[in-house]
């Protein structure tokens, strides 16, 4: 008799296989092993409900004849599967599994990603697609951010008025939230919700006026600037409608931990209040760290009633909650240090900001544990794990899958393996396979840059504008909203949204004039295939100002073409000076520095991803 969801897993399992190699299989799993090429081997079904200590290692072991995978638990086989399915290689003629015999533990308990749906909603389409990229890469946590100024996405049978007033209709359904949930649990995914308060709370407030520390009326949050609206933590009434709500969702939300957010509390509207003012003296509640620290108790009470651990921002950290709680690192790895200094628990995730635009490799070399890391042994086992972070204030359900991955990739395997894997050329190269193998399940980010191109194109004829966002890389949401206004109602369907964050291509070249600068004499392929490059950018301009004719939205592309080609041209320039032996001027160098430098800063709302190979062929 196996466990249900094991089947499940193994049915999903073999049309994959299928798919990778053409091969039909069988799609009847025997109960017995005789003649089996994929013996699995499972103790148990693990945890009725996920928790951070389930047992997800497994073994591999495979001959010439099958392969064997072993786990504890139904977890652990569905990690299992996922290398299984890494696993199979091909040659000219056959498809195979190469011997190997493998051990397979994580290295962290909590493996997460962060969606942010209240800034922009994603369907649950998109979500469960997010989940199944998730389940391939080995993560184990979804933190799905539900609530901030800009709405609420959870029906509320108990407060109705929370998805007809402050959802712009844009919410799932109970049902939803179970299916979700669901299918989580099905690939050995957590569903942890998060629902921010006391501060990012404007939506709230649009139903429920009265929860808030200033007389309302409210509306929906359109930008980013931090609302003042906050709950105030002197009223009783708060905590009772936060208790009916939280004892309505925690049916929805089986896991064991609750994220009450805690992050980023605007104060104005508790220091203006002379009744929040009197409530502190009467409490001796010193300033308004004590006083979310106070509502942070009541809270954490509430959760404790409804069977639920807490976990929050960084900002929560206070020596008076449960030592229950997990507080999650956002303003730096420093709090994490802090927090299990104090005996709480933690997860990391300053340096998993996917909207950062960081390259994969910044992200891979930021580790949770840090090998200087002066933890103790004790401290160090509070360390659960980390979390990359989608927010979403510049990403929408047609863009989000460019944003997370590949890069996500990187992160989960940073997550699960051990600190001493960290070789970049390597990681880039398993990236872009990965990248290709995350296709399957519909995610979008390999065909994105294309697809946003030809709507803003109008037609096929993209190719200029494709070249020059394989180079150029979203600002970030601040160098973003400094040079545009941009709310929750502009249409992310500019330039800036095709474009992806690290294009490939930058590591490529970065590892040609790599190549080329440590032996230029050998080099005679890298310095031929730069040169067609430099080429490329340099008379890739005109094309791009041709096609900017024919589409205003196109125009936002010509800062970061006219860039490129001043940095092809210097590109050329370097090149030959190095073929030639003869050097360059003083003053023309100088001048290219420069030019550079210029190259390098946001370009409108794109960055050039290449000067710094270009910087470097130069020295
Ligand atoms: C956060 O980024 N405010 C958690």
């Amino acid at each position: 008799e196996t466990d249900p969801r094991l089947q499940r897993a193994v049915a999903r399992m073999i049309p994959r296989l299928e798919q990778r190699t053409g091969i039909a299989l069988s799609h009847v799993v025997a109960s017995d092993s005789i003649g089996a090429t994929l013996l699995i081997d499972c103790d148990g079904p693990g945890e009725k409900i996920q928790g951070i200590d389930e047992d997800e290692s497994y073994s591999i072991e495979s001959d010439s004849h099958s392969i064997t995978l072993h786990a504890a638990t139904t977890v652990g086989v569905i990690r299992g599967l996922e290398t299984v399915l890494q696993l199979v290689d091909a040659d000219a003629h056959h498809y195979f599994v190469p011997g190997v015999s493998i051990n397979d533990v994580p290295r962290f308990r909590w493996r997460g990603l962060l969606i942010d749906v209240s800034r922009h909603f994603e369907p649950v389409s998109e979500v469960e697609r997010t989940l199944d990229g998730m389940a391939a890469v080995k993560l184990n946590v979804l933190h799905w951010h539900l609530s901030d100024d800009q709405g609420i996405r959870v029906e509320s049978r108990r407060y109705p008025r929370l998805q007809k007033l402050s959802s712009d209709s844009l919410y799932y359904t109970q049902a939803q939230v179970r299916e979700v949930v669901a299918y989580a649990r099905d690939r050995g995914i957590r569903v942890v919700p998060e629902f921010d308060m006391p501060g990012h709370s404007t939506a709230w407030f649009v139903a429920y006026p009265q929860y808030a520390s200033a007389p309302g009326p409210y509306s929906i949050a359109r930008n980013w600037s931090g609302s003042p609206a906050v709950f105030d933590p002197t009223r009783e009434s708060v905590y009772r409608f936060i208790n009916g709500f939280i004892g309505e969702m925690s049916t929805l939300f089986p896991d064991a931990y609750w994220h009450i957010g805690g992050d980023e509390v605007n104060a104005t509207q508790w220091k203006q209040s002379a009744r929040i003012q009197k409530f502190m003296a009467a409490h001796h509640l010193a300033d308004n760290a004590a006083l979310q620290a106070y509502f942070n108790q009541r809270l954490s009470r509430i959760l404790i009633s409804h069977h639920k651990r807490m976990i929050g921002w960084d900002e929560i950290l206070h020596p008076d909650l449960p030592r229950t709680t997990v507080v999650q690192s956002w303003r730096g790895t420093q709090y994490l240090g802090q927090a299990a200094a104090q005996g709480f628990s933690g997860i990391l995730s300053a340096p998993y900001y996917l909207d950062a635009m960081k390259a994969a490799e910044q992200h891979y070399l930021a580790d949770p544990l840090a090998g200087d890391s002066t933890l103790t042994p004790d401290e160090i086992s509070r360390v659960l794990g980390g979390e990359a972070c989608m927010w979403a204030e510049l990403v929408s359900q047609g863009s989000i899958d460019s944003r997370i991955w590949p890069r996500l990739a990187a992160i989960a395997e940073r997550f699960w393996s051990p600190r001493s894997v960290t070789d970049v050329a390597d990681m880039y190269r398993r990236l872009a396979i990965e990248n290709a193998r995350l296709e399957q399940f519909g995610l979008g980010q390999e065909s994105h840059t294309d697809r946003y191109l030809r709507r803003i194109m109008n037609g096929p004829d993209i190719a200029p504008l494709s070249e020059l966002l394989k180079l150029a890389e979203p600002v970030t949401l601040g160098q973003r909203t400094h040079t545009v206004t941009v709310t929750q109602l502009t249409p992310l369907v500019q330039i800036v949204d095709a474009a992806r964050p690290d294009p490939p291509d930058r590591w490529r070249i970065l590892q040609l004039v790599r190549e080329y600068v440590s032996s230029p004499s050998t080099s005679v392929a890298q310095h031929d295939t730069l040169m067609h490059w430099f080429s490329e950018w340099r008379d890739l301009d005109p094309r791009v100002h041709d096609a900017a004719k024919r589409s205003p939205l196109a125009q936002a592309a010509l800062p970061a073409a006219d860039a490129l080609a001043s940095v092809g041209t210097i590109g050329l320039a370097a090149l030959e000076a190095r073929k030639s032996g003869m050097p360059l001027s003083k003053a023309w160098t100088d001048s290219a520095v420069v030019t550079l430098t210029a190259a390098d800063k946001p370009q409108g709302l794109l960055h050039l991803v290449v000067v710094p190979a270009v910087r470097q062929l130069l020295q």
